[in-house]
């Protein structure tokens, strides 16, 4: 694999999507080729997946049926965009990964760490992120800026405060426990310093 792969990650209201167009034009001015997708997400089958395990209209589904669809999305991915791209040298940047996974269905549903590993070894054969930005924040605060957005809440946004506590603090064991690969960034500071953290982050990620 020439090309490197970033996710990231955050609980909702983290304000990933302005940071990620902040990232993919910082590695493009760098000369890299890059390539922005999402999760779940980012092919024809996943787009549709997403589209399922989004819908309100399933508030009935199952923690494992949602585990479970998470990595066939993933899967399809990995499969067909994020290895091809890693191979032809581009650079991968998408909107969540696997930690997402361990996270929302983890720390989030409860189901066991140890199960989502064993899918997740037989799903990514392999693959990991580089580098993980964690945009973290207070759960409060996410919360408002999602209310602000007035747009219709999916599945998981209609959740209560409770349960994002508990993915913030999965993301944050996580971050500790990998601290090369996830690199905390506190979310709740103006954009203006958080993007001169990120090209700090970059730049250590360029170079090595
Ligand atoms: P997004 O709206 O941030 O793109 O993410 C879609 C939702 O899917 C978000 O609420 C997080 C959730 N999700 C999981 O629960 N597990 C996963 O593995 C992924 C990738 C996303």
């Amino acid at each position: 694999m020439n090309g490197k792969f970033i996710s990231i990650e955050g609980i909702e209201g983290a304000g990933k999507s302005t940071q990620i167009s902040f990232i993919h034009d910082f590695l493009e001015s760098h000369g890299k080729r890059v390539v922005v997708s999402r999760e779940p997400g980012g092919t024809e089958l996943g787009e549709q997946i997403r589209e399922l395990l989004l819908a309100p209209r399933e508030a009935g589904m199952s923690e494992d049926a949602e585990l479970l669809l998470m990595f066939a999305a993933r899967a399809e991915h990995i499969h067909q965009v994020i290895k091809p791209a890693l191979q032809r040298g581009d650079w991968v940047l998408c909107d969540r990964f696997a930690d997402a996974t361990f996270a929302y269905q983890g720390g989030g549903r409860g189901i066991d760490r140890d199960r989502i590993q064993a899918i997740s070894d037989w799903t990514l054969k392999g693959i990991q992120t580089d580098l993980t930005l964690l945009f973290d924040l207070p759960v409060a605060l996410g919360q408002s800026r999602v209310i602000k957005r007035q747009q219709q809440k999916d599945r998981f946004e209609q959740e209560k405060a409770d349960f994002f506590e508990k993915i913030r603090d999965c993301y944050l064991q996580r971050a500790e426990a990998e601290p090369q690969r996830i690199k905390r960034i506190d979310a709740s500071r103006d954009i203006a310093a958080i993007q001169t953290q990120l090209a700090d982050i970059l730049t250590e990620l360029l170079a090595a």
